[in-house]
């Protein structure tokens, strides 16, 4: 039996240092030390010995299955550690290549104008408001001295939703909204970004929803000549320091007197270019003097108080700024134009 037990350990160990698969060196476990394996066999059989042989050739069975289990783990930890070696060398990973680059989008072209005037206008003092898009007829128009069949409400086309509910035509509403707000208890300085809504045909020009930049300012002794050093601020901030405005008469029912802001094409510098239509001057915003009415129907005595306020269209001044010759390129999202303002 002692020969047997010798000849099963030669050959496990010769087993298991002639493979080198992980599944085979566990089938020979299996073979010599399994419930079946081929040393249990042996073991078995020890019944049959005399009782002073049986310590005996257990120690050596004993010796043997140690024998076995100590090479089996040998080898196991050598294949393993082989295994993870070649994994790690299949998965390596070369940190020197170069990266494949990765589209990062930016902001559109009119986010950055509207952020570039909040900015501008944060600067001196106003904060930023916003109003509903849904607007009611009273915040629209009454409150902004529109009553109903005023006939300069024909200036802006609008899109009814009920009799007195509307998408709103202009940012102004946010004006009165806000003069309530204020219940004429402290001074105003506010401009208000969003989203107006007109019934018109679009083309290169003109666009049945475009975006707005409202300002007010309503405090006492608030001047003529306070809009004009502030519009003259803005323009040479947003088209640079060579720009020079010029302020014509106009009419809008919710101020008084009203004005046109026109700057000098900085195309030709006023000589007269096919953009400036050869005036030498670029319209940009109209504004004036916040009139008495509107200032009541706010909550702000007129004899105590006076203000101004303006609108402008960021879509007009990005046109200007940039030389985009179609509106409808704003809202068309045709990345080709849009990435030529993506900043880096
Ligand atoms: N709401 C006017 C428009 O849309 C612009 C404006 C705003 C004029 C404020 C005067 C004062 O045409």
């Amino acid at each position: 039996m002692k020969e047997q037990l010798e000849a099963i350990q030669a050959e496990a160990l010769e087993r298991i240092s002639q493979t080198e698969d992980m599944k085979e060196l566990q089938d020979i476990k299996v073979a010599y030390l399994g419930k079946k394996g081929s040393l249990t066999g042996v073991l078995r059989g020890m019944g049959k010995l005399s009782k002073e042989e049986r310590p005996v050739v257990g120690e050596i069975a004993n010796k043997v299955r140690e024998v076995i289990t100590t090479a089996f783990d040998g080898k196991s930890e050598k294949l393993e550690m082989a295994r993870l070696e070649q994994q790690l060398e299949a998965e390596a990973i070369d940190v020197t290549l170069p990266g494949r680059p990765v589209k990062v989008g930016g902001p559109h072209l009119l986010t950055s104008i509207v952020e570039e005037l909040e900015d501008l206008f944060i600067g001196m003092g106003y904060e930023v408001r916003e109003g509903p898009e849904v607007e009611t007829d009273f915040f629209n128009f009454e409150a902004l001295n529109l009553p109903k069949d005023h006939p300069a409400r024909d200036m802006q086309d609008t899109f009814y939703i009920t009799n007195e509910l509307l998408l709103r035509t202009h940012t102004s509403p946010v004006q009165a909204r806000t003069m309530r707000e204020y219940k004429g208890e402290k001074p105003v300085k506010m401009i208000c970004p969003g989203k107006v809504y007109r019934r018109d045909t679009d083309d290169a020009t003109h666009s049945h929803q475009f975006t707005q930049i409202e300002g007010l300012y309503v405090d006492k002794n608030v001047r003529m000549s306070d809009l004009k050093g502030t519009l003259d601020t803005f323009a040479k901030k947003m088209f640079g320091e060579e720009r020079e405005i010029r302020l014509r008469p106009s009419f809008f029912p919710f101020t008084e007197p009203s004005v046109e802001m026109d700057i000098s094409c900085k195309v030709c510098n006023g000589a007269g270019c096919n953009v400036c239509k050869g005036t030498g001057w670029i319209e940009i915003l109209g504004g004036g003097m916040v009139h008495p009415k509107v200032l009541e129907m706010g909550g702000y005595d007129p004899e105590v108080y006076s203000g101004f306020a303006f609108g402008m269209g960021p879509e007009r001044i990005a046109m200007l700024k940039y030389g985009v010759n179609d509106i409808r390129q704003f809202y068309t999202n045709d990345i080709r134009f849009l990435k030529q303002y993506h900043k880096a």
